[in-house]
């Protein structure tokens, strides 16, 4: 079985002095749930709060004995130079950092990251020994175009295509590499996808992935995960986890949406 992932997207919130605050609370609370002890917990926070969220984390692990890991939302594709505004992944796992976003549709919306951009993003994070987590998601005019598949194809395809013709980055992504479907209008919206719908969709990413000889990858779901919601979720075949948006922020919907992962 693959082990489990629950990944939370702090997006562009919080300072540093409150995700110290999320920490405290965090630990206070941790003893009230159930973790699953083998589940991976995973916080992307914004650049900005890297360093506190390090320190915190450092100590949450010694206190509450449980592993947990952060990186970055973004990364360029090197590791210093004239890119004004950037961040390197290179550098966040000087930070402490284990992984690392990729290819969230509000970068690939707002920013206009798609194809080989978003595979030298992997391609950097994987050689730089982070974990990545690479996301897919149709939006709405898609689904409802009955576009689903092959979009998803696409995204899968650009990114893996190329990985998988290099030996050694092949072999790296096998135990490296996690992806996460999210539909694009599931995200933020309260809509969750249906139990029909994600099983469904998981079971083509993760016939694409075996195609490509990426099956035993982790698929996570993510898009308007609640804690009334994870548990159904976290049933259904081939979901390995969630990453978590809206509901990631506040640290006891966070700790319901970990122990539900662990109840599967
Ligand atoms: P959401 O966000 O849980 O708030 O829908 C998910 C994401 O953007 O990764």
């Amino acid at each position: 079985m693959k082990t489990k992932i629950i990944a939370a997207n702090w997006k562009m919130y919080k300072t540093p002095h409150e995700a110290r605050a999320y920490f405290e609370e965090w630990a206070l609370l941790w003893k009230k749930f159930n973790i699953s002890p083998s589940a991976e917990i995973v916080f992307f926070p914004s650049a900005l709060c890297a360093e506190s969220v390090d320190r915190s984390l450092v100590s949450a692990r010694h206190e509450l004995g449980h592993r947990f890991f952060w990186g970055l939302q973004n990364s360029y594709v090197k590791a210093q130079g004239a890119f004004t505004g950037e961040n390197s992944a290179l550098v966040s796992r000087y930070m402490g950092a284990e992984y690392l976003l990729v290819g969230h549709s509000e970068r690939r919306q707002l920013f206009k990251e798609q194809g080989n951009f978003l595979y030298e993003k992997v391609k950097y994070g994987l050689e730089n020994e982070l974990q990545v987590v690479f996301c897919i998601g149709e939006s709405l005019e898609e689904r409802e175009g009955g576009e689903t598949l092959s979009v998803l194809k696409k995204q899968i395809e650009e990114v893996l295509t190329p990985l998988g013709a290099n030996q050694e980055l092949f072999k790296i992504a096998q135990k490296a590499l996690t992806i996460a479907y999210e539909p694009v209008w599931a995200i933020g919206t309260g809509k969750v996808a249906t139990v029909a719908q994600v099983r469904e969709t998981h079971q083509w990413v993760l016939d694409i992935l075996s195609v490509l000889h990426f099956s035993g990858c982790r698929i996570l779901y993510g898009g308007s995960v609640k804690s009334d919601n994870a548990r159904e979720l976290i049933s259904i075949p081939n979901v390995d986890g969630f990453l978590v948006g809206g509901a990631s922020l506040v640290p006891e919907s966070f700790l319901q949406i970990c122990e539900a992962v662990g109840y599967e």
